[in-house]
């Protein structure tokens, strides 16, 4: 049995199989009708046609992947079309793992939703899905939806999840304004048990490949419906997270005497959260773009992410992250001269004026700050855009510290205003 845990040979297990999941990418199109936010459909469309032309025996058919709502039909329509007598049942089964905790998320999830058609056959279909579930999930977790709610939900989590986000970072811009501290407000909010305490954590800025490409989704969905005023609410969420970044950017240089130019930084974290290295749609590309446009030297320290990756994200457009790496832009020369990578922090931090933390990794928290101190030029300034570091203490040492949404340094006050 464990050597068909995983298998490359399609053809065999589709025919084999009863229940198929597929979880193919949707990349966001780049070109043609819905450029910019609407999902490219067309990894789901070759895999409908090969389930369809290998299948012998009825189906059911799950879709993992995250797409706009209403492509299940279109799914649908494809595998009909080409059926040959043989049934096929499509059901939706959206993904809500969180990369770093995919497997206790997936042993104990809040729900698994399942969406199938009001039909006798697709509710049939649907029992077949949940009793596989049953096995290691309570049943008062499982919900069964239609098949548009379950496509739909699956959006407008991701679209909640990240909207807290960018709520609680617009507050931390008012925070700084009027010397409130963002993580006690937050405290404090997030005690009313209607709101809750997770998601509230301010930051340089949501990343990771679904939370900005759902949203986009959505308000390409909202479009088409002829919804431009829900279109444009959600679009907010996105422009407030874009915000949020430049001003990470704006106060980093302003700071620093209104100029990086020539200047050393060095950026502690490049993927988009702890415990994994990707960097699909991180905070950090914005943010080292924007020291790279100031002509700042930086020097990048993730012990997850190899400088092959850096300089192709540096290099890339919009959404060719989330396209097949033969599609992607080679390393340029262009980054590199601006540009490096070191395997170790404090080497990172050498001869530095300034170092910005970008991922919240824990050994930031417990790095020899004092030895940084000693190595950086002065003064030497930290951005800490995910409020690990202990700023009082760093203070102490000499650092120049900003956090995002806390009271400001007073050394920072005096600084030319922010844009
Ligand atoms: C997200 C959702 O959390 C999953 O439920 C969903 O299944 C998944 O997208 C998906 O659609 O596949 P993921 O992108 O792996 O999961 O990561 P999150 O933990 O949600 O973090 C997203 C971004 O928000 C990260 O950049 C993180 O640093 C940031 N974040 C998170 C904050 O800035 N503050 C917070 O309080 C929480």
């Amino acid at each position: 049995l464990c050597s068909n845990l995983f298998s490359s040979v399609v053809e065999k297990h589709i025919s084999e199989a009863d229940i198929i999941f597929v979880s193919v990418n949707t990349p966001t199109k780049t070109h043609g009708l819905g450029a910019g936010k609407a999902a490219h459909l067309t990894y789901w469309e070759s895999a409908a046609c090969t389930i369809a032309n290998v299948a012998k025996s009825d189906k059911i058919v799950v879709k993992k992947s995250t797409v706009p709502i209403k492509t299940a039909e279109a799914i649908e329509k494809i595998l009909k079309h080409n059926s040959k007598g043989i049934n096929f049942e499509i059901l939706l089964n959206p993904e809500f793992l969180a990369e770093g905790t995919a497997i206790n998320d997936l042993f104990n999830p809040d729900r698994v939703l399942l969406g199938g058609r009001e039909t006798p056959e697709g509710q049939k279909a649907v029992q077949v899905l949940k009793d596989v579930y049953v096995h290691w999930v309570p049943v008062d977790r499982i919900i069964t939806t239609n098949l548009w709610s379950a496509e739909l939900s699956k959006l407008a989590a991701n679209a909640f999840l990240a909207q807290r986000i960018s709520s609680v970072n617009s507050m931390s811009a008012l925070c700084e304004a009027t010397s409130a501290d963002v993580t006690e407000v937050a405290y404090a909010v997030g005690r009313d048990s209607r709101i809750g305490h997770r998601f509230l954590n301010a930051s340089v800025g949501f990343g990771g490949s679904c939370f900005q490409k759902d949203i986009l989704n959505l308000v390409y969905i909202c479009e088409c419906n002829g919804l431009p005023e829900v279109a444009h609410y959600w679009k907010q969420v996105i422009k407030a997270n874009d915000y949020q970044k430049s001003r990470f950017v704006n106060w980093l240089v302003s700071s620093m005497f209104n100029t990086v130019s020539g200047k050393k930084i060095a950026v502690h974290g490049f993927a988009f959260k702890k415990d994994t290295g990707d960097t699909r749609e991180t905070p950090a590309i914005d943010v080292c773009k924007g020291l790279l446009g100031d002509k700042a030297a930086i020097t990048i320290y993730d012990h997850q992410v190899t400088e092959d990756q850096i300089q192709r994200d540096l290099a890339m457009n919009k959404f060719d992250w989330d396209h097949p790496i033969n599609l992607q832009p080679m390393s340029p020369t262009a980054v590199k001269k601006q540009m490096t990578v070191t395997w170790d922090a404090y080497e990172a931090t050498k001869g530095a004026h300034g170092v910005c933390i970008l991922t919240e990794w824990d050994e930031f928290k417990v790095l020899d700050y004092k030895r940084i101190y000693d190595n950086m030029e002065k003064p030497a300034f930290v951005f800490d855009g995910r409020n690990i570091v202990d700023a009082e203490k760093l203070r102490k040492i000499g650092f120049i510290v900003y956090s995002i949404g806390k009271p400001l340094d007073a050394r920072l006050k005096d600084m030319p205003a922010v844009a």
